[in-house]
């Protein structure tokens, strides 16, 4: 009886304590969520992979996090952001599902006081993006064209060439990087254009505009749908002469189209061999590379990327100033970004990169020597 007597007191604190924090409309009380994270889509297993490797960085912050999709809908976007900033949230991280259409989400957490950060992916064309965390994205699209270089013999050699998303700042990125080491090959007789009438007509050209690239990833885009990959490749693998198949040469953009292109291209007797690129080190495509169905995959190790993202978050919710190591022009303003580098990976170093590095386990994989 005494006991219940000392505890009603203590109870009815604790009840009016949370009932204070509940109607409390301030952001960063103890009650609050501290970092809002919204990714893309679930349906791509390079969004898993952040996702994963988040929930093992917030297991180790005393600060709250949610994380949620977006499912290819800058509407859901939207309104996944509306929810992080009804929650309290201080800081958001976000890899916008449309770089232009996630401006409107990111000016809505600007005007509440928060601190925005472009996860991968930079929203672009307004200045409410704080900072930006990527992977060297010219470099991923330079690392994919330079494989395609050094496993191709002879000259004439057909090149097909795909892009990402156009409304993805990166497929612009990445693609760049590939022009920058293609074209000079492209200029010099090693590789013969053979899906592009817009790449065609720039071929001479070592330098591109926006807009001459947006020509180009217009035409060739993926939208970074297998499915669309797919219908292209088969596209144009019927409008191909015999002289555009032999051994030829594929710029896959990522590993989930990369691994629709190939099995369209392996169907067709009169492609005697073909050398593809990818990007993501998805597990599907790390199973294609061991089988030999995929050639390579530019190895962006999410670990790096999220672990970059949280440790900024927290330097913001402490009260410090993040460091950065330059910064990217997103049409507005320029964006102070942290950026980190990524690895070409092959038949030949999958089990150091890949299993030793303990990204994957061996056991999720068939024919691993
Ligand atoms: C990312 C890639 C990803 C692609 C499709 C790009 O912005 O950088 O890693 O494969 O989007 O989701």
């Amino acid at each position: 009886m005494r006991k219940r007597i000392k505890f009603i007191p203590v109870l009815l604190v604790a009840i009016m304590v949370l009932i204070a924090a509940g109607c409390s409309s301030e952001s960063g009380g103890s009650n609050d969520l501290s970092v809002g994270i919204v990714l893309p889509t679930k349906d791509e297993q390079r969004w898993v992979q952040d996702e994963e490797r988040f929930k093992e960085a917030i297991g180790e912050t005393d600060y709250t996090t949610e994380i949620l999709f977006s499912q290819g809908s800058s509407a859901k976007e939207k309104e996944n952001v509306e929810t992080l900033i009804s929650k309290g949230i201080d800081v958001l991280i976000i890899t916008p599902q449309d770089g232009d259409s996630a401006a409107a989400a990111a000016d809505a957490a600007k005007e509440e006081g928060i601190t925005v950060i472009s996860y991968d992916r930079l929203i672009t064309n307004t200045d409410s993006v704080d900072y930006y965390v990527t992977f060297d994205s010219v470099a991923v699209g330079a690392a994919q064209a330079q494989y395609l270089v050094d496993n191709s013999e002879g000259s004439g050699i057909p090149l097909y060439l795909y892009a990402g998303a156009a409304s993805d700042n990166n497929a612009y990125l990445f693609f760049e990087g590939a022009w920058n080491v293609l074209q000079p090959k492209i200029a010099d007789g090693t590789f013969t254009i053979a899906n592009s009438s817009e790449a065609e007509a720039l071929q001479d050209k070592a330098e591109l505009t926006r807009e001459e690239m947006s020509a180009i990833v217009s035409q060739l885009t993926t939208s970074w749908d297998p499915n669309e990959a797919k219908n292209k490749a088969e596209t144009h693998l019927t409008a191909a002469g015999d002289d555009m198949k032999g051994d030829i040469a594929i710029l896959g953009p990522n590993d989930d189209t990369a691994r629709a292109i190939a099995d369209v291209f392996s169907q067709d007797s009169s492609v005697t061999s073909y050398v593809i690129s990818g990007q993501d080190a998805t597990k599907a495509s790390i199973q294609y590379i061991i089988d030999g169905k995929q050639s390579m995959t530019v190895f962006k190790d999410v670990r790096t990327l999220v672990k970059d993202a949280m440790g900024m978050a927290i330097t913001i919710l402490d009260g410090d100033t993040p460091d950065t190591t330059g910064s990217y022009d997103n049409g507005e303003i320029d964006v102070p970004a942290m950026q980190s580098d990524v690895i070409s990976v092959d038949k030949d170093n999958v089990q150091s990169e890949i299993i030793d590095s303990g990204y994957y386990e061996a056991s999720e994989f068939t024919g691993l020597e």
